[in-house]
């Protein structure tokens, strides 16, 4: 069984700092890893992503975002996930096809048929076994983002879908909410509101089980 497990969210919901975190502890426990994210998990996908985050690409249109972010994906999955998944590794993936429903679909409105169609090409039909989704109110996760953003560089930073309105992210939010509706037995909603070492465990509790470890 494929063990593909992917981390979802709006910015500054917390999902890098816990795949890192539950790294740390799967790699101390030997479990066989890949640890990798969209779109720059292959060195094309970073140049693709360059293109993405860019600020001064303002004017790029929805269609043309969904066909990066899903030719990305295609490079990825062909060159990393699924020769990882041959491998019976673990994959985790900080984020994945649900956020082109969320970012290109509910935020950008792209027809949703449309959407299905290239994230099914690029990810050669391969659908997350598992999706923690992070949630929390967009206020508070671009104030993270911000502050993160100020700690890591000049303190003008911050990318093309950070610099979006309030509305866009709230879309964004409701558009993985909604997913998860529809397929409730695939996520486990992660109240991201708490302490980091309070997710964690709990992150930690969710891929244990799953992957059949001991907890
Ligand atoms: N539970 C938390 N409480 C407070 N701050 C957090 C929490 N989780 C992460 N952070 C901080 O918020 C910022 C954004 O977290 P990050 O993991 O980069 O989010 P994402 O990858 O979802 O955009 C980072 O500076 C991180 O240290
Ligand atoms: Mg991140």
């Amino acid at each position: 069984m494929n063990k593909l497990i992917t981390f979802e969210g709006i910015e500054g919901s917390g999902k890098s700092t816990q795949m890192r975190l539950v790294s740390l502890t799967l790699i101390e426990q030997h479990v066989p890893l890949l640890i990798t994210q969209e779109p720059s998990g292959t060195d094309i996908g970073r140049k693709i992503g360059g293109i993405l985050f860019n600020r001064g690409h303002y004017y790029m249109c929805a269609e043309t975002e969904a066909f990066l972010f899903c030719a990305a994906r295609a490079q990825h999955v062909r060159e990393m996930i699924m020769p990882a998944l041959n491998q019976d590794k673990v994959v985790l993936c900080d984020r994945f096809s649900d956020a082109t429903y969320a970012y290109q679909g509910a935020a950008r409105g792209l027809n949703r048929d449309f959407i299905k169609i290239i994230n099914s090409y690029s990810s050669m039909g391969l659908k997350p076994d598992l999706t923690l989704l992070f949630d929390l109110p967009v206020e508070e996760g671009l104030k993270r983002a911000t502050e993160r953003d100020n700690q890591l560089k000049d303190s003008s930073f911050s990318d093309r879908f950070e610099r979006e309105s309030l509305v866009f992210h709230n879309k964004v939010r409701e558009g993985y909410l909604q997913i998860r509706k529809n397929e409730p037995e695939r996520f486990r909603l992660i109240d991201a509101t708490r302490d980091i070492d309070t997710i964690r465990n709990e992150v930690y509790r969710h891929i244990a089980e799953f992957i059949g470890l001991k907890t």
